[in-house]
C-alpha cells in the first residue's frame, strides 16, 4: 500500500471481524431459505469471497456487472448491465452483495430489474454505506460500516481501476483525484 496516496480507515483485521459478524447474521436469517448470493462486479469480489466463506449454509453464487461511475468519482445516475446473471433467480432468496452504497441509484436499478424475475425475496448486504449521499430509497439489510463522505479504495474498491488489491479499506487522499 502506498501510504502517500491513502489513509487506512479499517485494516484487514477490523474488516474480517465485521465480515464474520455479518455472515453470522446472514446464517441465522437465511436458515431454511433458498440463498443465492449475487455479487456486483467488480467492487464486491473480495468482500464477497470473504463473506460467503463465513456463511454456514448451503448457498449458490452468481455475479452481475453494471457500469456506474466510469473513471470519475461522481455518480452519473446512469446504470447499464454489462454482465447479467448466468441463471434464473425464480423462487430464490437473493442476497445482493455490493461494495458500497453511495447515492443508491445503482442498487435501485439492480433491484428493479431483479424484482421482475420472480425471486422469493431480495436483500442487500454492503460492506460500506455513505448514507449522507443517498438519492434513492435504498436501505441495505446488512451494512458493514457506515462511513462519512470520503472516497474509498481498497478491499475491492477502485479509483480508475487502481487500488482494488489493497487489503485495507482506505481513504484516497483528495490530492490524487482533485487534479
Ligand atoms: P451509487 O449508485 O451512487 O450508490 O454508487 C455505487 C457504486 O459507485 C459502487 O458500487 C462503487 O462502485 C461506486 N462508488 C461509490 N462510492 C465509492 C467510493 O468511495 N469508492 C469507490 N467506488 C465508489
Ligand atoms: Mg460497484
Amino acid at each position: 500500500m502506498n501510504l502517500e496516496q491513502v489513509d487506512i480507515l479499517y485494516d484487514r483485521e477490523q474488516v474480517m471481524a465485521r465480515v464474520k459478524e455479518l455472515a453470522q447474521e446472514i446464517t441465522k436469517d437465511y436458515a431454511d431459505k433458498n440463498l443465492l448470493v449475487v455479487g456486483i462486479l467488480k467492487g464486491a469480489f473480495i468482500f464477497m469471497a470473504d463473506l460467503v466463506r463465513e456463511i454456514d449454509l448451503p448457498l449458490e453464487i452468481d455475479f452481475m456487472d453494471v457500469s456506474s461511475y466510469g473513471v470519475s468519482t461522481v455518480s452519473s445516475g446512469e446504470v447499464r448491465i454489462i454482465k447479467d446473471l448466468d441463471y434464473s433467480i425464480r423462487d430464490k432468496d437473493v442476497l445482493i452483495v455490493e461494495d458500497i452504497v453511495d447515492t443508491g441509484l445503482t442498487l435501485q436499478y439492480i433491484k428493479e430489474i431483479l424484482a421482475k424475475r420472480g425471486p422469493r425475496s431480495i436483500g442487500i448486504c454492503c460492506l460500506l454505506d455513505k448514507p449522507s449521499r443517498r438519492k434513492a430509497a435504498i436501505n441495505p439489510e446488512y451494512v458493514g460500516f457506515a462511513i462519512p463522505d470520503e472516497f474509498i479504495v481498497g478491499y475491492g474498491l477502485d479509483y480508475a481501476e487502481q487500488y482494488r488489491h489493497y487489503p485495507a479499506v482506505c481513504i484516497l487522499k483528495p490530492s490524487i483525484y482533485e487534479k
